[in-house]
């Protein structure tokens, strides 16, 4: 170990607020298991920043276990990633009320998901909800992270934790790694099914835009024969003019490993209904070892109990290390 060069650390989260999609499964999750060869890897279940929105405990409880099984189903090897749930670690609220005092209502108040969530959720605009990036910076920077996965929508919510980290570091010296954003390469984008316009995801109004990496294959094949597509009838790569055949393009590209010239060519005077048949029969095809694999695990609960718990030991020791030196920066008495 000693003489190992120190791998560089990625810590990344997902809230259990709803089921995996396609979307997230491709755009990010897949690529994630590819990462622990070259780095240190932590990816937390962001169960407190949740409750943010009120929750049915019981759906809580059951989406944390079945994502965290999911996570491992999708191939990421509790062996050489931390799986962790953030409620586990209480490092994760104690340094995110230390970070609130760092952080500015000002700031706070600019942040856009602040803004649309409020918009959303108008009879519930909680203080929660408000110091929502201190809690998310304490996550990240309680693991000196060097990277962060995340889609576009959180870069705001890295950006100020790195403003947070550099406010704090010029008070108190280098307490803090500050993180860097990080867009795998590799990820793809996918749309809605049925508004390819818009990015997949679980708050689509239409059910049928998005598709749910544990989903019965039936209604994957059912969302697919009902996807948007144009009145052209070729099958031709052209996201500005062909945004739903793009993306099931896209889709395909992943699932079958081929081109788009040779995608292009296998469909070449067929008409969309072969074409969205095809790309629905792969995508059951690539979930279908995941949902069972993730419905075997959930049936052995005492498995998963031993990964979050061996996740939130592995977590808590590299937590706590952090906590405890911004506890003395910040005249804390030593206990
Ligand atoms: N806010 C993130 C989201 O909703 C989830 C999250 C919580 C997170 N803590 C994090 C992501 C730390 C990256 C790092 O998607």
């Amino acid at each position: 170990m000693e003489n190992e060069v120190q791998k560089k650390r990625i810590l990344s989260g997902i809230q259990p607020s709803g089921d995996l999609t396609l979307g997230s499964y491709l755009g990010a999750i897949k690529n994630w298991a590819a990462l622990a060869d070259e780095y240190d890897c932590y990816y937390m279940l962001a169960d407190m920043h949740t409750i943010t929105v009120r929750q049915v405990p019981a759906d809580l409880r059951r989406r944390t276990l079945t994502q965290l099984a999911a996570y491992i189903a999708c191939g990421l090897d509790p062996e050489k990633n931390v799986l962790f749930v953030q409620s586990h670690v209480p490092a994760h609220a104690q340094l995110g009320w230390v970070l609130d005092c760092y952080t500015m209502f000002g700031e706070l108040s600019r942040m856009t998901q602040f803004k649309d969530k409020s918009a959303k959720n108008a009879d519930n605009i909680n203080a929660g909800l408000f110091t929502y990036p201190s809690l998310m910076a304490a996550d990240i920077l309680l693991y000196q992270a060097d990277l962060v996965p995340v889609g576009g929508d959180q870069k705001q919510h890295v950006e100020i934790c790195r403003d947070i980290a550099n406010r704090f570091n010029g008070i108190y010296g280098d307490v803090f790694k500050i993180p860097e954003p990080y867009i795998p390469k590799m990820g793809a984008r996918v749309m809605s099914l049925t508004s390819p316009e818009n990015k997949m995801s679980k708050s689509d109004k239409d059910p049928n835009g998005c598709v749910y990496i544990l989903e019965r294959p039936e209604d994957i094949l059912r969302k697919f024969r009902k996807a948007v597509t144009d009145s052209e009838a070729c099958v031709r790569y052209d996201p500005e003019n062909k945004p739903g055949v793009s993306n099931l393009m896209q889709i395909y590209a992943v699932t079958t490993g081929r081109s788009f010239d040779a995608i292009e060519q296998e469909f070449a005077g067929h008409g969309y209904g072969d074409f969205k048949a095809a790309v629905g029969e792969s995508v059951v095809e690539m979930l279908r070892p995941i949902r069972e694999e993730t419905e075997r695990m959930l049936s052995d609960k005492a498995y998963l109990q031993g990964v979050y718990r061996a996740g939130a030991e592995k977590a808590a020791r590299v937590a706590n290390r952090t906590l405890g030196k911004v506890y003395k920066k910040v005249g804390f008495i030593d206990r």
